[in-house]
């Protein structure tokens, strides 16, 4: 590939002939030396000291030539790690607002976190705080804090997976859906909590809130795959007791040792119940401690226990370990708080992988009735390591996924958007209404207006802008039978 004559660009032509394929937001791969990874940020440079045509600049900086890149980009930049998140809020109060949301911080306070923190609210402006569909993720991250670093298809750093991917499609997503007329400004709102990743205090403090949602989308590395929910988790403290002595005369003693084995064996080798969408419980005994010298017959030990629950509820599992340590001598086991029940979330779109998960989320903190969906850009398997990274297209999927999941929530049932409670709100039957897909039955309105996800929307811009999702939607139809929608301009 040449472009402009600078001596990077030069010694591109004389480069060894590995290549890497350049992976561009608009869907095209060039095949460039391996040699432009190491030069990226000098020909950067040099180009932007030149004028050239804007899709030059869009192959020689992806990321900052691309809304959605150079979003996530900036979040990922911020520190936020659990407790740290008030510069992270800012700023994305400040994006939210320069793109037309309002936005309300919201105050988190916590005894383990003494520093300012925020949740982020947002809706559209004309919107209103009651929208019936959620997209939601979090802003803190684990330590420790890793810089951004871009690459030609990845992009490395804390957060870049777990969860700011998330955050950024998300948000691009109701912006094109926005921008393309597919939704009405009082159909999304947005929510991005702190202390995701301790003690959920961000996503709990939202149920002191008179706040409901008929779905709530929540963003966490699902691979791009629709989760039919996760494990639970439960954490379990068992002790031992004995009484020291000399090893050499054993019958002076009681070994707590020798208690914890025989406890760790029984619980190590106990069949649990699982469940067909979850898969198996799984017991990790994670911790052991105990005695204090080989020559001393041992007191106390210890051990940690974590038991990721794939049956339907806790309790089911709790009974059965609680049975197994009954009668063993000198040993005690102490359930840990918090634990959760597995969580099972709706997945009733077609179109999508499905995937279960063994690693938690927010789901269980936010209460509620809404339909519970779950999914995002990336791999639980990176998240928390230190080579967190996110592929660029991945980025790119789940902004395509999350507008579906939109849509498809709003196709597969009609969801209510308006306050039933106000009258002016009611819309006359409108018979005629626009809808993409032919085999909707539209029927008489009886009560307040919903929205159609297409029915504000041009159907010719609509074809030309997305007509690959399109195809994809019309699988998904509506499940009742009153099918109704606003109409701006009635
Ligand atoms: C679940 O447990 C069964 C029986 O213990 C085992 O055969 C199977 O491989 C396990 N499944 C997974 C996914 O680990």
């Amino acid at each position: 590939m040449r472009l402009y004559a600078s001596p990077s660009l030069i010694a591109l032509s004389a480069a060894p002939l590995v290549v890497h394929s350049l992976q561009l937001p608009f869907g095209i791969d060039i095949q460039i030396p391996a040699v432009l990874d190491a030069h990226l940020n000098t020909i950067k440079t040099q180009i932007s000291q030149i004028q050239v045509p804007a899709f030059i600049n869009k192959i020689i900086d992806p990321t900052g030539s691309s809304p959605l890149l150079s979003l996530h980009r900036d979040l990922v930049s911020i520190p936020s790690v659990t407790g740290n998140e008030e510069q992270v809020a800012r700023f994305l109060e400040t994006y939210l607002q320069s793109k037309g949301f309002k936005v309300e911080l919201i105050p988190i306070q916590s005894p383990e976190y003494p520093k300012k923190r925020y949740n982020v609210f947002a809706y559209p402006e004309g919107g209103s705080r009651s929208a019936p569909i959620l997209l939601t993720s979090h802003i803190d991250t684990v330590p420790p804090f890793l810089p951004f670093k871009d690459g030609l298809r990845t992009v490395h750093g804390r957060g870049s997976c777990d969860a700011k991917a998330s955050v950024a499609s998300q948000i691009i997503a109701a912006e094109e859906l926005l921008a393309q007329k597919h939704i009405t400004e009082d159909t999304v709102s947005l929510l991005f909590v702190v202390g995701e990743e301790t003690n959920g205090d961000g996503m709990r403090h939202m149920n002191t809130y008179d706040l409901k949602w008929d779905a709530v989308v929540f963003g966490e590395p699902t691979e791009l795959k629709l989760a039919v929910g996760h494990k639970g988790l439960a954490m379990l403290e068992v002790e031992a007791k004995g009484r020291a002595s000399h090893s050499g005369y054993p019958n002076l003693g009681i070994n707590a040792n020798s208690h914890m084995i025989n406890a760790l064996y029984k619980l190590d080798n106990l069949k649990l119940p699982s469940s067909d969408l979850l898969g198996n419980t799984t017991l990790n005994i994670g911790v052991m401690s105990g005695g204090v010298a080989a020559n001393v017959i041992p007191a106390s030990a210890k051990a940690e226990v974590a038991i990721r629950i794939g049956a339907e509820h806790f309790i089911d599992v709790k009974v059965l370990v609680d049975d197994a340590l009954k009668g063993i001598e000198g040993v005690e086991a102490t359930w840990k708080q918090p634990h959760y029940d597995p969580v099972f979330c709706d997945h009733d779109l077609e179109g999508f992988e499905t995937i279960a998960l063994s690693y938690g989320t927010d789901i269980p903190n936010l209460k509620g009735r809404h339909k519970k969906y779950l999914y995002g850009p990336g791999s639980i398997l990176v998240a928390h390591g230190d080579n967190e990274k996110i592929d660029k297209s991945d980025l790119y999927e789940a902004v395509k996924g999350y507008k579906r999941i939109v849509r498809g929530i709003l196709n597969a049932k009609a969801v209510v958007v308006a306050d039933p409670a106000k009258s002016e709100t009611v819309v006359p039957p409108v018979k005629a209404a626009v809808v993409v897909e032919p085999s909707v039955q539209v029927v008489e309105p009886e009560v307040e207006k919903v929205v159609v996800p297409e029915a504000s929307g041009d159907k010719e811009d609509y074809k030309k802008s997305d007509d690959e999702e399109k195809v994809e939607y019309v699988t998904i139809l509506p499940v009742e039978p009153i099918y109704k929608h606003e109409r701006k301009n009635d």
